[in-house]
């Protein structure tokens, strides 16, 4: 597979579970090593940061420019400011109020029990997967990645609307190069780039409209895609 990224854009990466989507992100992140050796061009593949080589890149060095919101969100008990605090531990109360209300989710925050200071108990059992999201967006924005990795957690009937954390995933996505294994059509027809991977390759990249065009596997996954979106839609 092959591509280029230019700055600022958002790649969306579609395809069914077992595609590769993952893998991908985790070789830009080098939590996986590629096969090639540094250097070497060709058949072992590099991938270049900036024109940079990633395996002439400490995986530190990497992550201090690099934001990752997982599926799962990793929330740990203590309060919602603690958390979000957590990616800039330097931060002071106005810079997470700050980043909450550029996310446009400070009024979600301020309604919890106790606001930012809610304990949200042990995984952030406390709050709703919705209001976790928001948490972890703003815990990735308040850390200023010039990269940001998200593996979109799928839609779901909760407290928190569904168009709230669309809302904020596109704020947090302004302005930084942004890879999302995304799950949601809104991410997917916003995105500058989509990958299509499907049995470890990319058979298909281009945008929304230019993928629909050719009529083959991304506009029979966007098929897919508009109808579970219409199953979640009669469940509300
Ligand atoms: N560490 C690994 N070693 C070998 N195979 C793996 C590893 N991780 C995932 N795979 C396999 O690679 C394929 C792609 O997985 P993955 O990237 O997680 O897909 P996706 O994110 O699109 O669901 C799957 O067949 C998976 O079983
Ligand atoms: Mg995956």
């Amino acid at each position: 597979m092959s591509f280029t990224v230019e700055p600022g854009q958002t790649v969306a990466l579609v395809g069914h579970t077992g595609s590769g989507k993952t893998s991908i992100v985790n070789l830009m992140s080098k939590f996986y090593r590629h096969n090639g050796e540094a250097g070497s061009a060709g058949e072992h593949g590099r991938i270049l940061i900036d024109g940079y080589d990633i395996d002439r890149i400490t995986q530190a060095d990497l992550h201090r420019q690099m934001g990752i919101v997982l599926q799962e969100n990793l929330l740990f008990s203590g309060t919602v400011m603690d958390n979000i605090r957590f990616a800039r531990p330097e931060a002071d109360d106005a810079d997470v109020i700050d980043v909450c209300e550029r996310l446009g989710c400070l009024d979600v925050m301020q309604q919890l029990q106790n606001g930012l200071g809610t304990e949200v108990g042990e995984r952030g059992e406390a709050l709703s997967m919705g209001q976790r999201q928001l948490v972890c967006f703003a815990r990735a924005m308040l850390a200023r990645p010039r990269l940001l990795i998200c593996d979109e957690a799928t839609s779901s009937v909760d407290t928190v609307t569904e168009a709230r954390v669309q809302e904020a995933l596109g704020h947090l996505l302004e302005g930084r190069t942004s890879f999302v294994i995304a799950h949601r059509l809104s991410t997917i027809r916003k995105a500058d780039l989509i990958l299509v991977v499907k049995a470890g390759r990319i058979v298909e990249q281009g945008t929304h409209a230019q993928l629909l065009a050719l009529g083959g596997t991304y506009s029979d996954l966007h098929a897919e895609f508009v109808r579970v979106s219409q199953g979640e839609q009669s469940i509300l």
